[in-house]
């Protein structure tokens, strides 16, 4: 067996899979996301560790064979967010999250100084409000005293790993998130770190997804129900473990995740491609490969706040019961998911979500069809993106809640343009850390090898001609609403 842990932005949840791939228990725990200010999200490293201590023991509790079987540990975790540690790898602070938008300031510093060419040439991204370099600047410049204490930065699951086995590593695909790597080359940019004056001894030791990093710290093994024994493994970002765990391992392999912000994610075999900045391109969890992604803040999120907005009471299953009776257009009303800003294509975190349209014969089914069209318009502009500079996209893996609903797969399959796969597990991100884990025991030789014998097909919606066509023109028409209501949030 092997733990996959995915360290979530609610919640951490636990898997234990077997040799077969299938996911034999898991458990979950959640923590509060602390917003002491508009824009601030943060979180308490502390309770990542005890929340994910909580769910390993249950599960070790519950499991029936000797607890030598758990042979590896690998996580998942949430991007970007910035936990900062003094010389006792204490946190100083809580952790900056990476839906926090309080940096605008601090990305265009890095641009000023580093300039924005040569910022992308590095980083081959865009420096965001999201990403951790902005987040250090931001501490370094009004929490002064506080970063003068401080000796390392890691991101969320690398804290919670260092916890387990107390030692210090980062990844390179959770690394490609922070701003401050340079991608092509798998090395901290000292170019960035001394343009922007951050010290370079801030940067942990960089490793490979699957790279072994110790083993669990016997006083805690023991409390946990686990072997001293038990191999931990580096891990990946989120979305570097939820294209391992859907199989995006080879060019033309694709997905779209709809979590709570979502996701188009598609496979790059090398780090030469340029996408000008127009969509993330991050070090993939498989060696030496890396992705290109587009990303929507508010996808699953729209859905979420509309309905405790505007129906809470009801349940998701509920909201969505009736959506196939609304025609495609949702009867003229258009959505755009800007809630907290966006970042593909529209790198802006001032613009705002709109409802246009709206009539009295509106009902709350017709507000949901349209908040569901507006999610999968905004992803539909990234595989625009990706079209645009010839990568092939006629297959795309759904994963995540929006992978729940059938009607809203098939929506998927007719607004990109392509047929929609969902898998057996929609796992995602904790499937792939287990996979990680699997392939750092020696199970595998490779993760491809693994996601054959792992990854099972469900089923497939393939895309209705008439349905694309009249998805293409209502296309035309959303694609507008963000430079007619750019201004309105300046
Ligand atoms: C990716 C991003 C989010 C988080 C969510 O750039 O910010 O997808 O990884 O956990």
């Amino acid at each position: 067996y092997v733990m996959g842990v995915d360290l979530g932005t609610s919640a951490v949840k636990v898997l234990l899979v077997n040799e077969n791939g299938e996911v034999v228990d898991q458990e979950a725990k959640d923590y509060p996301l602390l917003q002491p200010k508009a824009g601030y999200s943060e979180q308490e490293p502390e309770q990542w560790f005890t929340q994910t201590i909580l769910a390993m023991k249950e599960l070790t509790k519950r499991f029936d064979g000797e607890i030598t079987l758990i042979e590896g540990i690998s996580f998942s975790g949430q991007m970007h967010g910035l936990v900062l540690l003094d010389q006792t790898n204490t946190p100083l602070r809580p952790a900056i999250l990476w839906n926090d938008t309080r940096t605008t300031k601090q990305c265009e510093t890095i641009y000023q100084k580093v300039g924005k060419e040569r910022y992308i040439e590095i980083t081959k991204n865009l420096a965001l409000e999201g990403f951790t370099l902005p987040k250090i600047i931001w501490v370094k410049e009004n929490e002064p005293d506080l970063f003068a204490k401080a000796t390392t930065f890691l991101l969320p699951k690398d804290y919670l790993r260092y916890r387990l086995t107390k030692q210090l590593a980062m990844d390179y695909s959770d690394a490609a998130g922070t701003g401050l790597l340079d991608v092509a080359a798998k090395d901290w940019s000292a170019e960035i770190c001394a343009t922007v004056d951050i010290p370079q001894s801030l940067c942990p030791p960089l490793v490979e997804s699957s790279e072994k990093v110790g083993t669990i710290i016997p006083e805690l093994a023991a409390s946990i129900g686990l072997s001293s024994k038990t191999k931990v493994f580096a891990g990946g970002a989120d979305n570097a473990c939820g294209a391992i765990g859907s199989g995006i391992l080879s060019e033309g392999k694709t997905f779209a995740s709809i979590g709570t912000s979502g996701v188009v994610l598609s496979y790059e075999p090398s780090g030469e491609k340029d996408y000008e900045g127009k969509v993330h391109y991050f070090n993939h969890g498989e060696k030496d490969a890396y992705y290109a992604m587009g990303v929507t803040l508010s996808a699953g999120h729209s859905l979420s706040w509309f309905r405790d907005t505007f129906a809470s009471g009801l349940s998701f299953e509920a909201l969505l019961a009736d959506i196939a009776s609304v025609p495609i257009g949702a009867n003229g009303l258009l959505f755009t998911p800007y809630l907290v800003g966006e970042r593909t294509p529209h790198a802006d975190a001032t613009i705002r979500a709109s409802f246009i349209g709206m009539d009295t014969t509106h009902r709350l089914v017709d507000f949901t069809r349209a908040v569901l069209e507006g999610i999968t318009f905004s992803l539909q502009e990234s595989i625009e993106i990706f079209r645009e500079k010839g990568k092939q996209i006629d297959t795309v893996y759904s994963i995540g809640g929006g992978a729940k609903n059938p009607v809203w797969l098939q929506m998927q399959a007719d607004i990109f343009n392509a047929k929609i796969v969902r898998l057996k597990s929609e796992q995602g991100p904790g499937m792939g850390a287990a996979m990680l884990a699997a392939l750092g025991c020696g199970w595998f030789s490779t993760l491809q090898a693994c996601a054959d014998h792992f990854l099972m097909e469900a089923d497939v919606y393939e895309p209705i001609p008439d349905h694309v066509k009249k998805y293409q023109s209502l296309y035309q028409l959303y694609r507008q609403v963000y430079q007619q209501t750019k201004e309105l949030n300046q």
